[in-house]
């Protein structure tokens, strides 16, 4: 049986997958060698996750940095995809066996490595100095950057911003 500190160890290097808005969408459940992956649907709210998929993307990468740790640890990693009839947020049950040889590919340092941000995101207003530092900066045809102040006015924003990435992704051709 694998000892259950190593699950947790397995678990906690590869929540270093990326997910959509760092929204981190996933949850799990361990019943012996087997670990059964949930999807905290809703958790990346955002226009890109559109039926999930970018939850499911996220989901993917996680399971293959389980494969790679499981791996570097002297297990093997056999993966069942939506094993629940009718329940698409049920994404996985991977079992963890023990391999005869510790194997290493590389990867496993790389999943720490090339992650970036595991911090939520903090919401605060922005200081006069970062405001000025912003408003200083010019785009490649000179372009000025103007900074919204206040809710209301971001609000307003962020629904045409989302209604145009909806006209880009309801209407790519190809
Ligand atoms: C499905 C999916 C969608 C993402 N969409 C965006 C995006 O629209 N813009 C962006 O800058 N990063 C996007 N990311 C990257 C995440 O913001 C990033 O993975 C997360 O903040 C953690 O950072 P890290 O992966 O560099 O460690 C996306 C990642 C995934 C898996």
């Amino acid at each position: 049986m694998i000892p259950r500190e190593l699950i947790g160890k397995i678990i906690q290097e590869a929540i270093n997958a990326p997910s959509g808005d760092n929204s981190q969408p996933w949850r799990f459940e361990v019943r012996g060698n087997e670990i059964d992956i949930y999807n905290l649907v809703g958790r990346d709210a955002t226009l890109f996750n559109f039926k999930n998929r970018g939850d499911f993307l996220a989901h993917g990468a996680l399971i293959e940095n389980i494969s790679i740790i499981a791996e570097h640890f002297g297990y093997e990693a056999t993966v069942t995809m939506f094993p629940e009839q009718g329940r698409s947020d049920h994404t996985a049950t991977v079992r963890l066996e023990r391999t005869a040889d510790k194997k290493e590919n590389g990867l496993f340092k790389a999943i720490r490595e090339r992650a970036t941000n595991r911090k939520t995101y903090k919401a605060y207003t922005l200081t006069e100095e970062e405001k000025q530092n912003i408003g200083e900066m010019r785009g490649v045809g000179g372009e000025e950057i103007r900074l919204a102040d206040g809710r209301e006015e971001v609000s307003k924003l962020a629904s045409i911003i989302s209604l145009n990435e909806r006209l880009l992704l309801e209407n790519i051709v190809g």
